[in-house]
């Protein structure tokens, strides 16, 4: 890692269903930061769900407005930021991150993410005849981008609370290290 990288906020990336927002809730309430969800900002600008979006403007309307978040994100501080699943994949939007936040990417086989997912609705590009297929097609083609998180931690023998420990004691690490 830059040794010059100021470490301002977390941001925790990884696939849909690894828990990236109920991690991220606690991490911010256990360090008294603000908790930020980029799904939940972009519904609330556009007054519509991420489904509508996708139904009605397209997949990559909603990556432009996904853009535009990451853009703003830049002036917070004390922010833990949960991600969309796609976001860190698209243009140079988790360089972007990096320059104020750890990244963080919350790991799980497509087996556990299929477990978590398969009674929700709400996710787009899930919405197929085979989950399971289209999950595994989606992660393999994302670890590429997934691998370039600062910290990586798999999810899958440990609950929410654990990985939430986890997270904050890398987080306390690379704030001591690069804030000096
Ligand atoms: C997406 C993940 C979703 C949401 C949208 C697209 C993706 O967020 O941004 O449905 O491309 O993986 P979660 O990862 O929070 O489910």
């Amino acid at each position: 890692m830059d040794n010059k990288r100021k470490i301002k906020n977390l941001a925790l990336i990884g696939f849909m269903g690894t828990g990236k927002s109920s991690v991220g809730r606690i991490i911010a309430e256990s360090l008294h930061y603000t908790f930020l969800d980029t799904d939940e900002l972009i519904e609330a600008r556009t007054g519509k769900t991420i489904a509508d979006i996708f139904a009605q403007q397209g997949e990559p309307q909603f990556r432009e407005l996904e853009r535009l978040v990451v853009e703003e994100l830049a002036s917070r501080t004390k922010t833990v930021i949960a991600t969309g699943g796609g976001l860190p994949v698209h243009g140079d939007n988790l360089e972007k991150l990096k320059s104020h936040s750890l990244t963080v990417c919350l790991w799980s086989s497509p087996e556990k993410i299929y477990e978590q997912v398969r009674y929700q609705s709400h996710r787009p590009l899930l919405n197929d005849p085979n989950p399971l297929a289209k999950i595994r097609q989606l992660l393999n083609a994302r670890k590429p981008f997934y691998r370039l998180a600062d910290v990586l931690v798999n999810t899958e023998r440990r609950s929410v609370r654990e990985v939430a420990q986890q997270v904050i004691h890398q987080f306390r690490l690379a704030q001591a290290e690069h804030n000096k």
